[in-house]
């Protein structure tokens, strides 16, 4: 019985080659891209971290090795740091190694998101888990991911978080069709559909990049065939569990209202470094000052 039991692990898919920032990511993962000071997949595993999520298994390939050193000790740039007492960088590289523990995993065959999720069968084992996608970005302020690991051992069923987009947008992401709960703040999901277009969406709700799953997913993961691009989704293994009864059936969203910035392509990502940036304390107002002159311009 899953039900109730506390969610420790996340899973981070980081194996994808990044084609929409090339030349960039030529040599560089794109998980590394920097947010104003800190790479990208940092701002995730430190909500993983945040939310209680203490085991967690990177889903990489070839070519990432940096996430690996990124998140490791670096003794020779530590001392160099501490010798000129630049304690603040020291700290900060330092935090980047004692967040939690990391585990690392490669993906091998590029087979898409349901795949890389697959291959954390092994490390998860039959317990609910987190997901979390490297392009979204949850502002530090909010909770989303606690939310949803309450309304998993709520449901005892899997949860995904859901925003409104503009219909035109809705090709670009799963889209959920959702029926209210009596008296819960979280809906019922009816139906799933990665990517579909215009016509073909039942709504205006967009899959964003959280998911807390019952592990009841990897048996459907194994059974799933490729579907959109010749990838295995998770949204068709989602949609499967979302008509299933019984241990492990059932698919519950949460509509995600606060702050979320997407770094994946490149307009979204140049607006999330400037949203983040605008709202630091060492720079936030002088670059407000500086945006609306250039703007004038
Ligand atoms: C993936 C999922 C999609 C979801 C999106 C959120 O797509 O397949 O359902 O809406 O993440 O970021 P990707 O953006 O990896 O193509």
């Amino acid at each position: 019985m899953t039900l109730g039991k506390t969610v420790k692990k996340a899973v981070i898919p980081a194996a994808g080659l990044g084609t929409r920032f090339l030349p960039a990511t030529k040599a560089m993962p794109k998980e590394m891209l920097p947010v104003v000071d800190q790479p990208a997949i940092q701002y995730v595993v430190e909500e993983a971290v945040k939310a209680g999520l203490d085991d967690l298994l990177m889903i990489t390939g070839r070519s990432k090795r940096a996430l690996e050193d990124h998140f490791d000790r670096a003794p020779a740039l530590e001392r160099t740091l501490e010798l000129k007492g630049d304690l603040e960088r020291l700290e900060a590289v330092q935090h980047a190694s004692s967040l939690a523990p990391l585990h690392y995993l490669r993906q091998g065959d590029p087979k898409g998101l349901g795949h890389a999720v697959l291959c954390a069968r092994q490390h998860v084992g039959d317990e609910p888990f987190a997901v979390l996608l490297g392009d979204d970005l949850i502002d530090a302020q909010e909770d989303l991911l606690s939310i949803m690991i309450d309304v998993q051992a709520k449901t005892g069923g899997s949860v995904i978080a859901l925003i409104e987009v503009d219909p035109s947008q809705i090709s670009a992401y799963g889209c959920a069709d959702i029926t209210a709960v009596d008296g819960e703040d979280y809906f019922q999901v009816n139906r799933l559909v990665e990517k579909p277009s215009v016509d073909e969406a039942p709504s205006n709700l967009a899959v964003i990049g959280r998911y807390v799953l019952h592990p009841a997913v990897f048996d459907v993961l194994e059974n799933t065939e490729p579907g959109r691009g010749g990838e295995i989704q998770l949204t068709d293994a989602l949609q499967t569990l979302a008509t299933t009864e019984g241990e492990g059936g059932g698919v519950y969203g949460v509509v995600f209202r606060g702050r979320r910035y997407d770094t994946g392509d490149k307009l979204s990502y140049i607006k999330a470094v400037i949203s983040i940036a605008s709202e630091r304390v060492d720079f936030g107002e002088e670059l407000k000052t500086w945006m609306k002159e250039f703007v004038n311009e």
